[in-house]
């Protein structure tokens, strides 16, 4: 777009933005109960994972958490445990599909219907595209289909799948990465209509769309646009936008205008 066009449609985005922000203020959102739901968080021994269980733990949820690394979350479940919750804990490595699988027999069996599943452990990491690792949306998948059967027999749940601002804007030496967050991206909004569709209106979907954050994932973030996010900030948007239903949850909400111009 020429650069006199840009401008004006760039005002007008920022203008728009401020006025939904001002009526989003004005009518307060009415947000869900999700107290006694059992909710599953993969990768949740550290960073978003685990400040996002304590949110559900917060809310009198049965927290079970999912992490190749056991002290990770042992100590998520000591706090969940602290903030009043049931927390349960399994090793799960979640790139393989074959302990996916047993991990949510045993969920099953042993506590219930998971009704909120969050797909939050990512495999990729941000590197330049000749040094990635065979990348993999599949465990996603896999996630998924272990639990939304029941869910959607029940007409009840809410799938959270865990995809990054690298989902709608590409960067150098991201290659795999955004690939595989377009994957997520993609993912959310098929199953999206998909369950629609199928009339399963009771199933609800989200997902989570975050700029930089302070964990191990990003050795040394940094952006010109912003300084990263503390997981325990991010986590409190994620929750707000699963209590209300949000089906693109961007953070900080201000990204959602970045890729409008993007487009
Ligand atoms: N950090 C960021 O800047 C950023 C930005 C946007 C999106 N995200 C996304 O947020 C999600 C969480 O990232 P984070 O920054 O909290 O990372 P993190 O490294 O702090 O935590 C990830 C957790 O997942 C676990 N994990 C890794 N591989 C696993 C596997 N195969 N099976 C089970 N558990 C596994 C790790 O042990 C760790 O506890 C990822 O999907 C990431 O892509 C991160
Ligand atoms: C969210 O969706 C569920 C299931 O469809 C519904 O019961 C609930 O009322 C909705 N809540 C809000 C705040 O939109």
């Amino acid at each position: 777009m020429h650069l006199l066009l840009e401008i004006p449609f760039f005002l007008l985005i920022i203008l728009y933005s401020y006025l939904e922000a001002f009526i989003k203020f004005l009518i307060p959102t009415k947000k869900k109960s999700i107290s006694g739901e059992i909710v599953l968080v993969t990768g949740s021994g550290h960073g978003l994972g685990r400040a996002t269980a304590y949110e559900f733990a917060k809310r009198q949820c049965t927290v079970i958490l999912w992490d190749i690394n056991k002290n990770g979350i042992e100590e998520t479940a000591e706090e969940c445990r602290k903030l009043g919750a049931t927390a349960h804990l399994f090793v799960v490595d979640c790139s393989k599909r074959e302990e996916i699988y047993k991990a949510a027999d045993k969920v099953k069996q042993e506590i219930g219907d998971v009704s909120i599943l969050m797909n939050n452990a990512g495999v990729v990491s941000p590197t330049d595209i000749l040094s990635t690792d065979d990348h993999d949306i599949q465990k996603m998948f896999d996630t998924i289909k272990a639990f939304l059967p029941t869910m959607m027999k029940n007409n009840h749940g809410h799938i959270v799948t865990v995809a990054s601002a690298g989902g709608h804007i590409v960067a150098p030496f991201l290659v795999a990465y955004c690939s595989s967050k377009f994957a997520a991206v993609g993912l959310h909004r098929a199953l999206t209509q998909e369950l629609s569709v199928m009339k399963k209106n009771g199933v609800q979907t989200s997902c989570v769309c975050p700029m930089f954050i302070k964990t191990n994932f990003v050795k040394n973030p940094s952006s010109r646009m912003m300084p990263p996010m503390e997981p325990e900030e991010v986590a409190k948007h994620v929750i707000k936008g699963v209590l209300t239903n949000e089906s693109m949850i961007f953070i900080p909400p201000f990204l959602k205008f970045s890729v409008m111009l993007d487009r």
